[in-house]
């Protein structure tokens, strides 16, 4: 199995090319299913997470092609076949709940599997299943899977979300571009993803407005055609190499960030005394002290501070001057990273959504453990501020989410190397 060695210390210089966003792609890649035109993505991320959700959409039918080393997706789905999302294929996967608005749009029926538990919280799908019911489709749980029937198609209806749901919003509004009539989201999610999904959808015919704020209207179309469209660049991506300076030292420029997409974190990043600026190509960010500021975060949807940051900043606060309190708001078991920080000399304190963080003058070189995607990578920025190796075990975890991570890494000076247990 492969683990990253990393040998801390060496503050970083360089650039980093940001890609396109893993979970942007995972909700545009199931929009080839409401039409049988072909549906192309461009800046697409080399993933495995990217890689499953092909799987699962050719096992329902559909040709997905990765052309240019996998930078550009193309997909078709001109007569989708099985509606069935396989329970062997979604347990890899959760977003694989987002192909049932497709699928129960374009067919008026789907069966998919219950994603189960997860690491970092219960995570259930119920939002998705009452925002498909108030479309007028039938859902019943059988054997473990989803099953939803609209025999005379989807109409459209007001879908009021009681919490915000980013893959709810992602299903809602694809359903609806094919439904009769007019459906408006309520207190839909507003995080650059939808943005980005409500874009390609227009692109494809796709009548929608309000994407970005929390409600969006959705009047539905009889019919979708092809579309090209370029994904946005991945902003968790993007926050965590911002954060690689600021917990080694050192300057690093991130092509194609985009303040935007990263507003509240960047500010948490500027109390904390990280200097973040807009450059040509992208975003700059240099530590400029010696040791940064114990800062507060509390996770929020977006636009507030994203739950998919929240470990990389534990890794920047154990080592700030002063005590940091991080409240976790969105998923209720997200600080497995605790403990494995707390091998490497982090002081942490976990007492339910809330983490202390007691900074340290230095952390220590430990094997380690990931325990998710974001998790891991959290690890890997606190080894390159540690003193001496660390090695990062389970990286199957970490290439669900970063491309070439070591490689970029690396090329800013990083002591890094993926080995081969
Ligand atoms: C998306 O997950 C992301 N995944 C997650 O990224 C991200 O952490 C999360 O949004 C929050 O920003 C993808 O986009 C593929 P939610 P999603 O529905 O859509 C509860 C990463 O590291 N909820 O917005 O599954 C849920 O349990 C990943 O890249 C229900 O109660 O998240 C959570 O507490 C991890 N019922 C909250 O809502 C539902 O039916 C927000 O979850 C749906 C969600």
């Amino acid at each position: 199995m492969d683990a990253i060695r990393v040998r801390g210390g060496t503050p970083l210089q360089g650039r980093i090319p940001i890609a396109g966003a893993k979970n942007a792609c995972l909700a545009l890649m199931p929009a080839t299913l409401l039409t049988e035109e072909p549906l192309t993505l461009t800046n697409a991320p080399r993933l495995s997470d990217i890689r499953t959700m092909g799987l699962l959409l050719e096992s329902l039918g559909a040709e997905v092609a990765a052309l240019q080393d996998g930078r550009v997706l193309a997909l078709a789905s001109h007569t989708p076949t099985e509606p069935r999302a396989d329970y062997e294929i979604v347990r890899r996967m959760r977003a694989s709940v987002l192909v049932l608005g497709p699928l129960l749009a374009r067919l008026g029926r789907a069966e998919v599997s219950l994603p189960g538990g997860c690491a970092i919280g219960a995570r259930p799908v119920d939002l998705h299943q009452m925002a498909m019911e108030r479309l007028g489709a039938e859902l019943e749980l059988r054997d473990g899977y989803l099953h939803a029937r609209a025999p005379r198609g989807l109409r459209g209806a007001v879908v009021e979300f009681p919490v915000v749901s980013v893959g709810a919003t992602e299903n809602t509004l694809m359903a609806a571009t094919l439904a009769r009539g007019t459906t408006v989201i309520r207190n839909a999610a507003r995080e650059p993803e939808i943005v980005d999904l409500a874009q390609c959808l227009r692109a494809m015919g796709a009548r929608i407005e309000g994407e970005g704020t929390s409600e969006i209207t959705i009047e539905g179309v009889h019919h979708l055609h092809g579309a090209t469209h370029r994904v946005v660049p991945d902003r968790i991506e993007l926050g965590t190499y911002m954060l690689a300076p600021a917990i080694a030292g050192g300057e690093v420029e991130c092509l194609g960030g985009r303040l935007d997409l990263v507003a509240a974190f960047a500010e948490k990043l500027a109390d904390a005394g990280v200097e973040v600026s807009e450059t040509a190509d992208g975003l700059s960010v240099r530590r400029t002290g010696d040791r940064v500021r114990a800062v507060d975060v509390q996770t929020a949807p977006f636009p507030g501070f994203p739950t998919d940051l929240q470990a990389q900043m534990m890794a920047l606060m154990t080592t700030a001057e002063g005590t940091s309190q991080l409240e976790e708001r969105i998923f209720e078991n997200r600080f497995m990273h605790a403990p494995e920080l707390g091998r490497m000399g982090a002081r942490i304190d976990v007492q339910g959504g809330v983490a202390t963080v007691t900074g340290v003058d230095r952390l220590k070189g430990a094997p380690v453990m990931a325990t998710d995607l974001r998790a891991s990578v959290s690890l890997i920025l606190a080894a390159l501020a540690a003193e001496g190796e660390t090695v990062v075990r389970r990286v199957y975890h970490l290439d669900r989410g970063y491309e070439r991570l070591e490689e970029k890494l690396g090329a800013c000076g990083a002591d890094i190397e993926r080995i081969r247990e």
